[in-house]
């Protein structure tokens, strides 16, 4: 991967987040997961439940605490290993409330206006809207700039809130006279996965939060389930085009090819290939045996995992220790850059 910023020099670094707000689905695992298992074998990874984030809206602290554990099992389900990569949980490293407000003071008012998830979240209430939501994408930035990371997988709904770390993190630098000090972090958004859309409606991302189960595939679902979802997923009339150009107007037709080419780890184009000029019932059995290859070992990983909460709350009180070992001097540095007493 290239450097980031071309004059930054510090070592490469990944780093990304997960909200405890509700079970998996396809669409984080394409998006993300998947990346993350991959990039912890050329790289040092760094994996972040982000309950700071979850209470921008309301939450259950039983919930809280339930889907905190739910979401560190599905990182270990899905294959990261926290012997190399370091899985934590936000609130318990005290670097990113730190910086998250030293940021607040770095961004300005009229760069978080234009974020679209405050605005699709707030909704026409903007005014009942919690001042956290509004500042969300600014603990963002803390939490990938207290590690110096330099590269962060996510899916393509992350692009505005990275495109503003890079922005806060300029801005330090520029601010306290200390070039090169943060990186300018970089997304890997690029690949098939990174937008995941609705297999009711493909105009929709596939989401936690959509009110129909049929409208995701989740990581918890049986064989059976995944076949009739697929079945009902929305496509249309016509057959299955020989080109991606083709796929235009044609939403649920081209989330389903996209999901495949996602999975099967080859291009649109090879998918197409296979099944230009077939209607969607041959393509949609094929779409499900992949599926649920991919998926139902996750599932069944899950529970065993879900069932040993010690092992849990152990791999997360070893990830705090060695995120906070990494994040503690550089907090230390940025209270010497700009001048805390004691520093
Ligand atoms: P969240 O559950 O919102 O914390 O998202 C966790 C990760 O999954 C982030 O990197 C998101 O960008 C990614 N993600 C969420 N929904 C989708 C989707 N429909 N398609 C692709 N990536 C997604
Ligand atoms: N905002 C991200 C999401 O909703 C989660 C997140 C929080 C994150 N902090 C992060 C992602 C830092 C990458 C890096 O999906």
């Amino acid at each position: 991967m290239s450097n980031p910023s071309a004059d930054y020099n510090g070592p490469e670094r990944v780093f990304s987040g997960v909200q405890p707000t509700g079970a998996l689905h396809l669409g984080n695992y394409l998006g993300a997961l998947k990346k993350f298992v991959a990039l912890q074998e050329s790289h040092d990874c760094i994996f972040c439940v982000v309950d700071l984030h979850a209470i921008t809206i309301p939450q259950d602290p039983k919930t809280l605490a339930d889907n905190t554990r739910k979401i560190t099992a599905a990182f270990l389900a899905a294959g990261l290993d926290p012997k190399r990569a370091i899985l934590f949980v936000q609130s318990a490293v005290k670097a990113h409330s730190e910086l998250a407000w030293i940021f607040n003071c770095s961004a300005r008012m009229g760069w978080l206006e234009r974020m679209t998830q405050f605005k699709d979240k707030a909704g026409k209430d903007k005014e009942r809207a919690s001042v956290g939501l509004f500042d969300y994408p600014v603990l963002q930035a803390a939490d990938i700039l207290a590690y110096k990371a330099t590269h962060v997988p996510v899916g393509e709904d992350q692009k505005q809130h990275l495109e503003l770390s890079r922005d806060i993190a300029e801005r330090f630098n520029r601010d306290y006279n200390a070039p090169r000090f943060f990186p300018l972090p970089e997304p890997l958004i690029k690949g098939p996965g990174a937008r995941i859309m609705s297999l009711k409606d493909g105009t929709k991302k596939m989401s936690k939060s959509d009110a129909s189960d049929l409208s995701r595939i989740n990581l918890e679902d049986d064989a059976d389930t995944i076949a009739r979802k697929i079945k009902k997923a929305r496509t249309d009339p016509e057959p299955i085009p020989h080109s991606p150009g083709e796929l235009k107007g044609r939403d649920g037709a081209a989330n389903l090819v996209g999901i495949y080419a996602a999975l099967a780890e080859v291009s649109d184009q090879d998918v197409l290939d296979e099944y230009a000029g077939q209607g969607f019932g041959i393509f949609k059995s094929a779409l499900t045996e992949l599926l649920v290859q991919a998926i139902t070992p996750i599932g069944e990983e899950l529970t065993r995992v879900n069932a040993d909460p010690a092992h849990i709350d152990a791999v997360l009180k070893d990830g705090a220790e060695r995120a906070n070992a990494i994040a503690a001097p550089i907090i230390d540095e940025v209270r010497q850059t700009i001048g805390f007493w004691g520093a």
